[in-house]
């Protein structure tokens, strides 16, 4: 039992705060995250200042707690493992200080980490719930959809991802949480959305579709965020009021439309038989039903990991660090947080 095979993981980039401790055959033992939505809601989006603060408060204790619930402590510890970009300088400053700072501590080595890489190899975590189906494995088709990002990656192998199409503007969870707030549903509001749109009618009213010519694989939501605003202005309070769950199911198939869309494009594409969707968005319900829907009918394996692994959290963090280490791929101590991915993260 006291074997030190553990990986300790620590995810900082954006508001949410995890700790996650993952042995090294990618089976989650603990994972402690604390939301900051409630700081942040009266803003409505993340401020990125008061997001660190919230981190530094945040992060030692949950380290405390997954040592806590798994009956684990430093001398099981390996390595450890943490988001070092793309994200919110500021948030990853804290966790990378606190990665560097306990490995110094603790003498062992640490691994700067993608979070978007995190996201893609996500559905291979384990544990007591849910394994990943069998036979899944490399080479697949990775979209991560999230607040921030919405790209589709080809994942040849292990550290060999080709981004093949991606949004050129917002990311679709920032178009259901600019919406949100638009029809008074506050932020974040996805989810939310979600929930009202299953009472809605999806061909209530007819919200644009962007970049729809066959083949093209990049994604944009700009002219539809506008146009809902344009269209709800012009709306009077009371009518929108009565017709939100119309408005939310009109919307929400606009933006799931596209994200199928150009999976399809991009499956046609690349013939992969294995897809997965990873991202805060993934737990959509129409996306999930419409993605399924899909593969069923195309004789696809599709992915889908448990909602804990697909909001940011730090056990995908955790695997992919795990991953690195065992390749002897530490990071130097002299490693520092980047707003933006590195060259060379994807291909
Ligand atoms: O991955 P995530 O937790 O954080 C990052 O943005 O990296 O994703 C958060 C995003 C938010 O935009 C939120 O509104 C959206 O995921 N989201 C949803 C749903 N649940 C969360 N969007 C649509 N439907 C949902 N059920
Ligand atoms: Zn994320």
């Amino acid at each position: 039992m006291n074997n030190k095979n553990l990986i300790l993981a620590i995810e900082t980039s954006c508001d949410d705060t995890s700790i996650a401790l993952v042995d090294n055959t990618g089976f989650v033992l603990a994972q402690f995250s604390a939301s900051q939505d409630d700081k942040h809601r009266v803003f409505g989006g993340i401020v990125p200042e008061i997001a660190s603060r919230n981190h530094t408060i945040a992060v030692l204790p949950l380290v405390e707690n997954v040592f806590r619930e798994s009956g684990k402590n430093w001398a099981n510890i390996s390595g450890i493992a943490v988001t070092s970009r793309p994200g919110l300088l500021g948030s990853l400053l804290v966790g990378v200080m606190t990665a560097k700072m306990l490995a110094l501590v603790n003498k062992i080595p640490f691994v700067g980490v993608n979070h978007l890489e995190g996201h893609l190899l996500a559905p291979f975590l384990r544990d007591a719930k849910t394994s990943p189906p069998e036979g899944f494995g490399f080479p697949f088709l990775g979209l991560v959809v999230s607040g921030g990002h919405t790209t589709i990656y080809e994942a040849l192998e292990f550290g060999k991802y080709k981004a093949i199409g991606a949004t050129l503007d917002d990311a679709a969870g920032e178009a259901f949480d600019k919406f949100a707030i638009k029809v008074g549903l506050g932020f974040p509001g996805g989810a939310k959305v979600d929930t009202a749109a299953k009472s809605g009618h999806v061909d209530a009213f007819n919200f644009p579709r962007a970049l729809t010519q066959k083949g093209n694989l990049n994604f944009s939501f700009s002219g539809l965020k506008t146009f809902a605003q344009d269209f709800l202005n012009k709306m009077p309070e009371k009518e929108r009021d009565l017709r939100l769950n119309d408005l939310c199911a009109s919307f929400q198939e606009a933006i799931v439309d596209q994200l199928i869309n150009k999976l399809k494009f991009a499956q046609e594409k690349t013939k992969l038989k294995q897809v997965i969707i990873s991202g805060g968005v993934s737990a959509n319900s129409r996306l999930r039903f419409k993605a399924k829907e899909w593969a069923d009918a195309a004789g696809l394996l599709l992915v889908l990991p448990p909602m804990r692994y697909c909001t940011d959290n730090a056990a995908m963090i955790g695997y992919v660090g795990m991953r690195r280490l065992a390749l002897g791929l530490a990071s130097p101590q002299s490693l520092g947080p980047s707003a933006r991915s590195f060259e060379g993260d994807f291909c």
